[in-house]
């Protein structure tokens, strides 16, 4: 099968299409022909080799994709087999075929299309699993959601709002608080703006009871001090790169607390209580409570601008990438392609 390979961190980092054996799927897991892939902010810090792990080149990059399930291994659920499925691939996923664990998998809903089902697993179980499991929101909460134009604030946006909460984004740009408004929610603030903490709690009328927060840096502090006694601010990720550190006498004084998202190291091991997860996804999926936004598609020779716009912060919204291994063979090395990603901003 053809698959890509990350041959060394970068830059862009150095890629190239390569010839390869299919993978064969071990206890537990599934083998998936890929039928499109999610890219995110995370595949532009492995791949720049700026995350905390770094697997050792060659690899297959990419992460997250959907396709039809072709054989379990041993252990792995039959029923399985045939089923679109959106599924996260700790193995790579930007190849022909991919293989992720059975119970890493969400059987995706008929009327789903493929690229939609690669955008949606990792940012909307993760937001789930901030908002459900660890911020135990109820209906009628104030939730702010930081970097709301990113993929994880995206959803998080979005289950807030099906979860019956009022939903406040915050982005940096004109067209990102406009995407944030489109996708539900009731105040959009720029925090750019030095006093946007001011601003947004004079609109609001009240403070916060729960801050979804994918950014970090500077932003965390404000989004803090906003909360209301009894607040939660979920710690999701750094996107702005930058670890912040918030004095102990906030939590205290605030009678607020910081909570630890992780959902990546709950799937691995808390598989019973992922599944419940998974399940409690579909169905909201099912019911039409979820929307989600949707993606841009992108052949395999716009990985490098996407990368390229994720480390900008030009994205808005979610790219996937239907890999069209036949056509983009020819170039050799996805590296050295220049391709515009339509999607970006100027
Ligand atoms: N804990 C978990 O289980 C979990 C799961 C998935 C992802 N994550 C983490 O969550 C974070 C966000 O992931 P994502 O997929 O939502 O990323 P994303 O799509 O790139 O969105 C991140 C947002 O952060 C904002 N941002 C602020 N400063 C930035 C900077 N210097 N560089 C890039 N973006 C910046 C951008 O919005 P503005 O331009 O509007 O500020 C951007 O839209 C990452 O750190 C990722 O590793 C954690």
């Amino acid at each position: 099968m053809k698959a890509l390979h990350c041959l060394s961190y970068g830059e862009p980092p150095e890629l190239r299409i390569v010839e390869t054996v299919e993978p064969a799927p071990g206890p537990g897991e599934a083998l998936i022909a890929v039928e499109a892939v999610g890219i995110g902010g995370f595949d532009a810090v492995l791949l720049g080799g700026r995350y905390q792990e770094r697997p050792e080149p060659p690899f297959v990059p990419g992460r997250e994709l959907a396709g039809r399930v072709l054989a379990v291994g041993e252990g792995g659920d039959p029923a399985l087999i045939g089923m679109r499925v959106a599924a996260i691939s700790f193995k790579g996923a930007l190849a022909e075929r991919a293989v992720a664990r059975c119970d890493h998998c969400l059987a995706t809903p008929p009327d789903m299309d493929p690229a939609t089902a690669a955008s949606i697993l990792s940012a909307y179980a993760t937001s789930l699993y901030a908002l459900e499991t660890c911020g135990r929101m109820t209906a009628g909460e104030t939730v702010l959601v930081l970097g709301g134009a990113g993929t994880v604030g995206a959803a998080a946006i979005d289950i807030a709002r099906g979860l019956g909460g009022r939903v406040v984004a915050a982005a940096s740009t004109t067209e990102k608080l406009e995407f944030c408004r489109s996708r539900g929610a009731e105040l959009a603030v720029d925090y750019g703006d030095p006093h946007w903490r001011r601003a947004m709690t004079e609109r609001l009328g009240g403070g916060i009871d729960l801050v979804v927060d994918p950014v970090g840096g500077t932003l965390s502090e404000p989004a803090f001090r906003s909360l209301a006694p009894g607040g939660r601010h979920l710690v999701v990720g750094f996107a702005a790169g930058e670890i912040p550190r918030i004095p102990l006498n906030l939590p205290l004084l605030k009678r607020a607390s910081i909570v630890g998202v992780d959902w990546g190291g709950f799937m691995q091991t808390e598989p019973a209580a992922n599944r419940a997860l998974l399940d409690r996804l579909r169905d909201l999926f099912d019911s039409g409570t979820l929307r989600p936004v949707q993606p841009t598609v992108h052949p395999l020779s716009a990985l490098i601008p996407l990368l390229d716009g994720f480390r900008n912060r030009r994205i808005v919204g979610k790219p996937v990438i239907q890999p069209d291994f036949g056509t983009a063979a020819s170039a050799r090395s996805i590296g050295k392609q220049q391709c515009g990603a339509g999607h970006e901003r100027d």
